[in-house]
């Protein structure tokens, strides 16, 4: 029988949390093994630094700092003179010989699972093609594949997984025959977790006699994922220079979208962020502003009501710039990110977490009765030299899947991804009826030009459908 590691035992005497082996003798020996690597993994300091030198629950700080937020001085809006004709024509090609160099990466954090949308699976396997059912991670690596394609040079994919979503997202992968990517141009890359521990008494719950109430540590925990798995060094190998982040539950995304590339490069930017105009206060969107003279961005969670509400003169949104969460980042910035101890903080939130009580007794609670603690990726904005902040349109790239009904629903997407559509159909000078389902997916054409050089291989409709693939 295996014994329990007498220093682990001392360890969790002098943090006061030997409750975490009360059941250690009910156990088999792998139950044991598993306990003792969840154990084994707590950064003790870490912990004891956040219950006790962290305010109980950062949001009323967060709510104070967001009080002296102003709109952010530098951004490049829509209708910026940036973007003229001749100007967009450079930039766009200042980023594609970014792609077709090999200096452009991707990264998607897809640690998260479907549960707001009634989906308890790894988000990026949601069906959103409207007539095909194809997935998000059909949409994201068709993209990529089409972009490789186009630039006739491999562009990595690093997709970051959780503990809840690592093996279906691989065994999908593997699976679907990569999506349409070689496997050798994708790489995961699993995140870290964090422990929940109880609001009073400062110890960690368990979620089961072997198992710890874990949590994944945030998008920002990739920071300290990409080099401890080795992406970091798979980067510098492939002599990558800018890398493109975004999150795996926007199928509207321009991936590696050259002008913004383009963009990123010519200002000397280190992390660049698309904002888009949020439509209304209650709209759930992080919000770019200024606050010391630094750009960044506060979670919408402790974003002031009545600060949110603030109209200006012309009877629009004071805060108005809402975070897509696509960046652009260089490759030094994501290096020094990685050695810097305090780049980004966590975050802690009260939250309601189910345990096992001292009796071995499951408990829901009804109201927060825990500590969670998350990095966000987008804490990184202020230490960046230069954080360019650009305007993108909405309807054409940002349109999320996050609730299963109402706004940023299953449905509010398939249809924005159809209005795009069609609209690419409609400048090829195709008609096609209003009734009629439409779906083009990236391996068919990537955007309106695509779709344009191709027209003399679209056929008509069948049964009220025109799917191009
Ligand atoms: C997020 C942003 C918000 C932004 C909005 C745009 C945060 C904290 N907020 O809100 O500022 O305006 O998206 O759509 O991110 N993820 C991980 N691991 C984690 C946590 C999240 O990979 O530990 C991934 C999820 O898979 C998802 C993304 O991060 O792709 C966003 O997470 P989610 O919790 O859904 O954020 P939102 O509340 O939608």
């Amino acid at each position: 029988m295996m014994n329990i590691p007498d220093e682990l035992k001392t360890t969790l005497e002098a943090h006061n949390q030997t409750h975490l082996i009360q059941w250690w003798y009910e156990l088999h020996d792998s139950q044991r093994v598993s306990l003792l690597d969840q154990l084994e993994s707590i950064d003790w300091n870490e912990i004891n630094h956040l219950l006790h030198d962290v305010e109980a629950d950062d949001a009323s700080q967060q709510i104070e700092r967001a009080k002296t937020a102003t709109p952010p001085e530098t951004l490049v809006g829509l209708n910026d003179q940036i973007w003229s004709e001749e100007n967009r024509a450079d930039l766009r090609k200042r980023g594609e010989t970014l792609l077709r160099n090999g200096k452009v990466g991707a990264i998607v954090v897809a640690g998260g699972q479907g549960s707001r949308l009634g989906f308890e699976h790894a988000k990026g396997l949601f069906p959103i093609g409207p007539i095909s059912n194809a997935t998000l991670f059909d949409f994201l690596c068709g993209q990529i594949a089409a972009l490789t394609k186009r630039y006739q040079v491999d562009i990595p994919y690093y997709i970051m997984t959780s503990d809840a979503t690592h093996d279906e997202v691989t065994e999908a992968f593997r699976g679907h025959d990569w999506f349409g990517l070689s496997p050798n141009q994708v790489m995961f890359f699993k995140q870290g977790h964090m422990p929940a521990v109880d609001a009073e008494s400062g110890k960690l719950l368990l979620a089961a006699k072997d198992s710890l109430a874990l949590s994944p540590d945030g998008h920002g925990g990739m920071v300290a994922a990409l080099d401890k798995q080795g992406v970091l060094r798979d980067i510098e190998a492939r002599g990558l220079e800018v890398v493109y982040y975004h999150q795996v539950d926007n199928p509207c995304v321009k991936m590696c979208d050259p002008e913004f590339l383009g963009l990123h490069r010519q200002m000397d930017s280190e992390m660049s962020t698309k904002v888009v105009r949020k439509v209304t206060p209650e709209e759930k969107m992080g919000l770019l502003v200024d606050i010391d003279g630094k750009t960044q961005i506060i979670e919408y969670s402790d974003f002031p009501e009545d600060l949110a509400a603030e109209t200006t003169a012309d009877g629009r949104l004071k805060f108005w710039a809402g975070n897509t969460a696509c960046h652009a980042f260089s490759f030094q910035f994501l290096k020094s990110l990685a050695a810097s101890a305090t780049a980004l903080s966590f975050h802690k939130a009260s939250k309601k977490v189910s345990y096992i009580d001292e009796t071995g007794m499951s408990q829901s609670p009804e109201s927060p009765n825990a500590f969670k603690f998350e990095k966000f990726i987008f804490d990184a904005l202020p230490s960046a030299k230069v954080a360019l902040v650009v305007e993108t349109s909405r309807e054409r790239e940002f349109n999320p899947v996050k609730n299963a009904e109402g706004s940023d629903s299953p449905a509010t997407s398939q249809a924005a991804l159809e209005r795009i559509w069609r609209s690419w159909l409609i400048a090829a000078g195709i008609e096609v009826g209003e009734d009629v389902r439409v779906e083009i997916q990236p391996s068919f054409a990537l955007d309106e030009a695509d779709l344009i050089a191709r027209k003399a291989e679209i056929g008509p409709p069948h049964a009220g459908k025109l799917l191009l693939k």
